[in-house]
This record gives structure tokens, C-alpha cells and sequence, in this order.
């Protein structure tokens, strides 16, 4: 039997004396010598990805999915877990087939491995890109570990629209921190130089969902997209090609339409702006069932579909079997191309390649690494030092927090005392016994001279049909049969024998994610029940929210003292919170999307137009005047929102000129003084405002931010540099262009509350 592995260990041995070659014309001569070889079924092989469903070793060698991989009409497969698996599922490619091509195998490590980081929506929050990095450095050494050498991420959506369950996989609403999110974790994953993919524990990124995925109308999952070129181009494209730029490996189709084609088969998306006008030269592969879904979409039946995706650009059919049932008919019938299928498996074949698997089928098959790397103490304190950067405090009413470590805190609520809810939505790598409850968190931070009282208060809902629906995946919460009232009774005498109340409420970890959206954002019903009634105690309150997305919190906002947003922070949450509740680390998180007053003002968004009757600044209602009657137009909690036990001043914003010529550049610069009693970080934004264009521009966008130390009682001057490039858009015609005119410049330590100065740009 004919191998691959062994072919291509000689071909290596050959190619390594042609001194003058570069790496791609090498792995050109070893694809184009085993496409040789490939029989047609082989090759449409390659684009076949089914789900494994974690086979074991057993199931794989009987099931159908090991028959399919001997037969050779494999390319991956995804979410096996375990090392020792996956080196069998890949010996049998190896071994056991006609050309012994290595598999692809991925998950969906999407905010860490066993050792879990915060939802993206969470780490986003920290605004620290190095932090980012290093998660996604750790989430690639662990899962690489046990056998994974590509992950579903970084899930790059903007979103603008949070009754949509999946803005907890984003990074937010802004395209410009969600492009330095992407360049971050793909550095983390893949490597970046000489070193990428060179080592065992560098793994393939993969961007997700490739196109505007979040701009599905009124939140809703799946739902219809339909959105203007020039905003696509301005807005909602830009991180998918910061991706791109930072060289990601490959980037996954959407499940939703762009301008009525889905995205699966819209070639304008997939091969003009992706491969034309980007030049990403790795492989696409569809989301899960993204090619059969098309029939529902009504574009056509199997074969045609998955005609048609090919012919877009995709390379690799996401579970649908598709190009495996009909790509040779389609063929034969000379509606695709020998060329069309040829494209695809070569760019599959030079992931393998690039990946270092024809060099070593099991180059991440190493089943000793798995002990010593994963959920090591050194990643779970990495994951501990980062979920504490990653929570928002939302109010500090007379310095409730942080807390003393004496007396007696009550901790009450739903999701006080749960493992499962932990780690956050899409967390499928982790052992769901491990994490440390809030309580047991809190008691660990503690220490000994407070008492940590329990007591959960309420359900997650009071529709017991909906706590089920939003506690899917092993996140169950352990529904109570007792009364609401019996529940709050309960929990009302724990809190009356406290100095303290903790209040853990919000979402359960499946209240948002995939296929999780909402039509109110309140925490709910029976929550806020509770959360009332130990109010009126009197009591010192500390609501310390799980969610996965922005909440309307107006009456929390108006009523309880101190509100810190944990997200859901990974496996070490519950220690992350006691550090920054008692205290030992200050938080610094900042929000990336905007928390609305209430669902009617949805989408609402920083980055706004200004409309031709726009309120003025501070005002609420005027008659004409682009407004509501019932609400102001403001936010709750702005995008960059976010509060210190410290407090932040800014003072002296200045440029160095105020004149931009097209081949210069502007330092703008501000001092921000640490007025408080601690050391606090605080993160510094640069947002811009282009006053006149040839099109409207936002009424203010992120264009730079910086994380600083400042040490109690300290000032630091930050510097930001703006050039052209920086100022540039995409005009009517959809050329980026730089139009001269007049800019504002505007630094603060949210979107709202921000010095302002102008410049020219001539
Ligand atoms: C999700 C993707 C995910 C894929 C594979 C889909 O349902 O939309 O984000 O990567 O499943 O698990």
C-alpha cells in the first residue's frame, strides 16, 4: 500500500538538497505530485468534513466514519476529544488508506481548552491585548495537546444587537477593537514569522462567521442579513480582514445571506472580496450543515447548492456531505469544474502542509504532552490573573466595594453555587466539575475570619420550561420545587445574619450562545424579585451579574449599590471574583458594547450617525428631532463604560499640531491622574470624528487605546499617534480613500465623557 507519510518523507529528503527553493514552490512540487496520484473521489475527499461526535477509537474503526476515512474521502473531522483518539482516528488515515493522507482535526476552542478565559464578549472587556494573546497561546499549547491542530476562532461578528444570544462569542460592537481582538488571537494560536505553525503547540486559527453573521434582524439567530456595501465595507468587514492581515489559516462561512445570496454561496463574498481584494490564499470551510441549509433557503436542491458553493470559493462542506454526494454527478454533468475541485483539495492540502502533518501525521498526536499541559497550574493562574481584568464594575455607591475580609457575607442567588455555569457558553473542552463555585471562590479568597453564607433565593426563571431551555449542556441549576416565596424566605434569613449581601444573578451560561436570543434583557422575573427584597433590607447589596450580553439594568442601575458585571469568566471565575470583590485586584474592565435603557432602543450603538435632526448633546426630548418619546437616547452604560475603586482624571489634551499633512502625523496627547486612594489600570480611548465627508461619517470611532498602571495619586501622559491611514474610509464608490478636512479628536475613559480638541487634515 502506497503512503503518503512515507512518500512524503522522501519527497522532504529530496526537496531539502534543492537549496534554491522557497517553502511554497517545495510544497507546490509535493502537492502537485500527490494530486497526481488522487483519484477524483480522493480529492472531493478532501473537502469532506463530517462530525465525529467524539467518536472513540472503537466506534471509529466500525463506524461509518472510519469506513469514509480507509476509503480515503476524508479531509477532517472535529470536536474528538482526547489525544489518544485522535492518534488512533489519524493512524487509520494514515495507515489504513490508499494514499495515507493526514486528517484535519478541529474543535471549537473558542476562550480556552480544559483551562477556560473568559467569553469573548468578557475578555474582550479587558482591552488588553496581550492578555488576549496569551489566552489564546494557552487555549492553542493545551488543545494542541490533546490532538487538536485547528479551532473554530476567533469568532470576529460585530454585533450591534444584544437580544442576539452569540454576541457572548464576539468581542462587541466596534470594528477597530475587534480588529486588534483578531490580529491578537491569531498571533496567539498560530504563531506569527518564521515560527508559525513550527511548533507542536501552534495551532490553525480560523475566523468566524464570514459575513455579518451579527446583523441578523431583531437578534434572532440565523435570521435574514440585509446590510449596505458601504456599511459592510466600513464597519462590519473590518475584522474579518484584520484577520486576514494577521495571516490567519482559514475563515468559516456564515449561515446567513449577504445581498440575498447565502453566504455559503455567495461568491462576491467568498473569492471577490475575500481572495480578489484581500489576497487570503487559505481555505474556506462551511459552518455546520451551511451547504444543506441552502436547500431550506431556497436556492436550490443538494446538488445544486453545493454546486454553487464550490464554484463561490468554499473548499471544505462543514458535516452537509454535500460535494461528497454530489460534486462527481455535478462534474459529469460539467456543472463544476476538474479545475473548480482541484482548487478546493489543493488548499486543503496546503493547510496539511503548512500545518507540518506530511512532515508528521502526528506532530500533535504526542500523547505525553497532555498531562503535564493541560489545566496546569501556570494556565489557571493565567486564566485567574485574566477573567480579573475582563468584569465591569457598573456602580460603586459609597465605595461599597471592595469588601473587608471580616464579618459575614450572605452570597444569594442562583448562581452562587454552581460549577456548571462557570466557564460560559461554548466551552465544550472543560470538566464541568472542576471550576470553583462562587462560594467556594469567595470562602478561598476570604480567608479565615469571614463566614460565607448560602442561600439560592430563586430559580433561574420562573417559567421552569425556560430555565430548561437555558440550561442545555450539562449547565443544569439544580431547579428548586419549593415556592418563590419559600425560596426568598430562605434567602432572606441567610441575608438578615450578614454584614453583606451578595446577590449572584443574571443568565445561566446557556442563557446566551448559539441559538440563544431574547426578546426582553432584564435579568429575570424571579431574580429581580429577589434582588428587590434584599434591597429593602438595607442592607449593603452587591449584585454581581453573569451574562453573556448586555442587560437593561435601569432599576438596578437606580437601587442597588454596587453592580459588578463578571460575564461568564472561564474555570477560574470564581476566584477572579473574590480577588476583585475583596479587593486584592482593582478592576479595569471596560465595556465593548453598549448596555441599552430598555429593548426598544436596540440597535444602539456608540458609533451612530448623527441624522440631519440629531438631539443636542445632554438634551432629551424635541419635538421633530430624532428621538423617543418615552426614553432619552442614551445609553445605560456606554461603549467604554466601566468603573475603578480609583478614580481617573484627564486633563491638558493637546496635539503637537493641528495641521495633518498626507505624510504626516499628529501626536495627540493627554495626562490622566490617579486621584484615588489605589493603584488602579485605566484604559485609555482615542476616538475621531471626521466633521465633513463626501458621505456621513459616525458621530465619533475608536481609533487607538491604551491600558496604563497609574499608581494612587500618580499622573501618566498618553500618547496616541493619528496619521492619514488612521483617518482613511470607504467613499460612495467604496475606494478608501482620505478626505481632507476637519477632524475632532476626543480621549477619554469611555465614549462619552471625553476631552475634545480638532485638527485639519490638509
Ligand atoms: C457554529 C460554529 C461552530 C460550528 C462547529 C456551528 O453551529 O455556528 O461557530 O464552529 O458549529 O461546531
Amino acid at each position: 500500500m502506497r503512503k503518503v507519510f512515507v512518500t512524503a518523507l522522501c519527497m522532504c529528503a529530496l526537496i531539502a538538497t534543492a537549496q534554491n527553493n522557497s517553502a511554497d514552490s517545495k510544497m507546490d512540487r509535493f502537492i502537485n505530485d500527490l494530486m497526481k496520484n488522487m483519484t477524483i473521489e480522493e480529492k472531493i475527499g478532501q473537502l469532506n468534513l463530517p462530525s465525529s461526535g467524539d467518536i472513540t477509537t472503537g466506534q471509529a474503526q466500525s463506524s461509518n466514519v472510519s469506513d469514509k476515512i480507509r476509503q480515503g474521502i476524508v479531509g477532517g473531522l472535529f470536536n474528538i476529544k482526547g489525544v489518544e483518539k485522535i492518534r488512533e482516528v489519524q493512524r487509520i488515515a494514515v495507515e489504513e488508506s490508499r494514499l495515507g493522507i493526514p486528517l484535519l482535526f478541529g474543535m471549537d476552542v473558542i476562550h480556552g481548552y480544559e483551562t477556560a478565559f473568559p467569553i469573548p464578549l468578557g475578555l474582550s472587556a479587558s482591552w488588553n491585548m496581550e492578555a488576549i494573546e496569551q489566552a489564546a497561546r494557552i487555549a492553542a499549547t493545551e488543545a494542541s495537546a490533546d490532538g487538536i491542530c485547528w479551532t473554530f476562532s476567533p469568532m470576529v461578528d460585530i454585533s450591534r444587537d444584544p437580544r442576539w444570544g452569540r454576541v457572548s462569542e464576539g468581542n462587541g460592537e466596534d470594528p477597530f477593537l475587534g480588529g486588534e481582538i483578531a490580529k491578537a488571537m491569531v498571533r496567539g494560536y498560530q504563531g506569527t514569522g518564521t515560527e508559525k505553525y513550527k511548533a507542536n503547540n501552534s495551532i490553525m486559527a480560523c475566523v468566524k462567521h464570514y459575513a455579518l453573521y451579527g446583523a441578523g434582524e431583531a437578534g434572532r439567530d440565523y435570521n435574514t442579513v440585509d446590510m449596505s456595501r458601504i456599511r459592510m465595507y466600513n464597519e462590519y468587514l473590518y475584522p474579518y480582514k484584520a484577520a486576514i492581515e494577521a495571516g490567519v489559516g482559514s475563515v468559516m462561512a456564515s449561515f446567513n445571506e449577504v445581498d440575498g445570496v447565502p453566504a455559503t454561496a455567495n461568491k462576491w463574498l467568498m473569492t471577490d472580496v475575500l481572495r480578489d481584494q484581500w489576497g487570503f490564499n487559505g481555505f474556506v470551510v462551511t459552518d455546520y450543515t451551511g451547504i444543506l441549509e441552502m436547500v431550506d433557503h431556497g436556492i436550490g436542491d443538494l446538488q445544486t447548492v453545493s454546486g454553487r458553493s464550490l464554484k463561490a470559493g468554499i473548499d471544505m462542506d462543514m458535516v452537509s456531505e454535500g460535494f461528497l454526494s454530489t460534486l462527481k454527478k455535478s462534474l459529469d454533468e460539467g456543472l463544476v469544474s476538474q479545475k473548480d475541485i482541484d482548487q478546493g483539495c489543493r488548499r486543503i492540502l496546503e493547510a496539511k502542509y503548512q500545518l507540518g502533518l506530511f512532515a508528521d501525521p502526528y506532530k500533535y498526536c504526542d500523547v505525553n504532552r497532555a498531562k503535564k499541559e493541560i489545566y496546569s497550574d501556570e494556565h489557571r493562574a493565567a486564566a485567574r490573573k485574566i477573567a480579573s481584568e475582563s468584569f465591569v464594575l457598573l456602580k460603586n455607591e459609597a465605595n461599597t466595594l471592595p469588601l473587608k475580609k471580616k464579618g459575614t457575607i450572605a452570597v444569594v442567588g442562583p448562581l452562587g453555587n454552581t460549577a456548571s455555569n462557570m466557564p460560559g457558553t461554548w466551552s465544550v473542552a472543560v470538566d464541568l466539575t472542576k471550576p470553583a463555585t462562587l462560594v467556594e471562590g469567595l470562602k478561598s479568597v476570604a480567608g479565615k475570619d469571614v463566614d460565607v453564607l448560602y442561600a439560592k433565593g430563586s430559580n433561574l426563571t420562573e417559567d421552569a420550561a425556560l430555565e430548561a431551555r437555558a440550561t442545555l449542556f450539562g449547565r443544569e441549576l439544580n431547579r428548586d420545587n419549593s415556592t418563590d416565596d419559600q425560596l426568598r424566605k430562605e434567602a432572606l434569613a441567610i441575608a438578615a445574619k450578614a454584614d453583606v449581601i451578595v446577590a449572584a444573578l443574571g443568565e445561566s451560561s446557556e442563557f446566551s450562545g448559539e441559538s440563544s436570543s431574547r426578546t426582553t434583557l432584564g435579568i429575570p422575573d424571579v431574580q429581580q424579585l429577589l434582588l428587590k427584597e434584599l434591597v429593602k433590607t438595607g442592607k449593603p447589596v452587591v449584585l454581581v451579574l453573569f451574562t453573556g450580553r448586555p442587560l437593561t439594568l435601569t432599576w438596578e442601575q437606580a437601587n442597588v449599590p454596587a453592580i459588578l458585571n463578571v460575564w461568564f469568566g472561564g474555570t477560574e471565575a470564581a476566584y477572579a471574583i473574590g480577588d476583585v470583590l475583596f479587593g486584592d485586584v482593582n478592576p479595569s474592565g471596560k465595556l465593548t458594547m453598549t448596555f441599552p435603557q430598555n429593548v426598544g432602543q436596540i440597535p444602539l450603538y456608540y458609533n451612530h450617525k448623527n441624522t440631519g435632526r440629531p438631539l443636542k448633546e445632554g438634551a432629551w426630548f424635541e419635538k421633530f428631532r430624532s428621538n423617543y418619546l418615552d426614553v432619552t437616547n442614551d445609553a445605560l452604560y456606554p461603549f467604554g463604560y466601566g468603573l475603578s475603586y480609583t478614580n481617573f482624571t484627564y486633563s491638558d489634551l493637546k496635539l503637537n499640531t493641528t495641521e495633518l499633512t498626507k505624510d504626516g502625523e499628529i501626536i495627540a496627547r493627554v495626562t490622566v491622574s490617579n486621584t484615588g486612594k489605589v493603584d488602579g489600570a485605566e484604559v485609555v480611548q482615542l476616538y475621531i470624528r471626521d466633521l465633513v465627508g463626501s458621505v456621513t461619517r459616525p458621530v465619533r470611532e475608536l481609533k487607538g487605546f491604551e491600558k496604563v498602571m497609574i499608581k494612587a495619586g500618580e499622573s501618566k501622559t498618553v500618547h496616541f499617534k493619528i496619521t492619514p491611514e488612521l483617518l482613511k474610509f470607504y467613499n460612495y464608490d467604496l475606494d478608501y480613500v482620505n478626505e481632507p478636512g476637519e477632524f475632532e479628536v476626543m480621549i477619554g475613559g469611555n465614549s462619552r465623557d471625553v476631552q475634545k480638541t480638532k485638527f485639519i487634515l490638509k
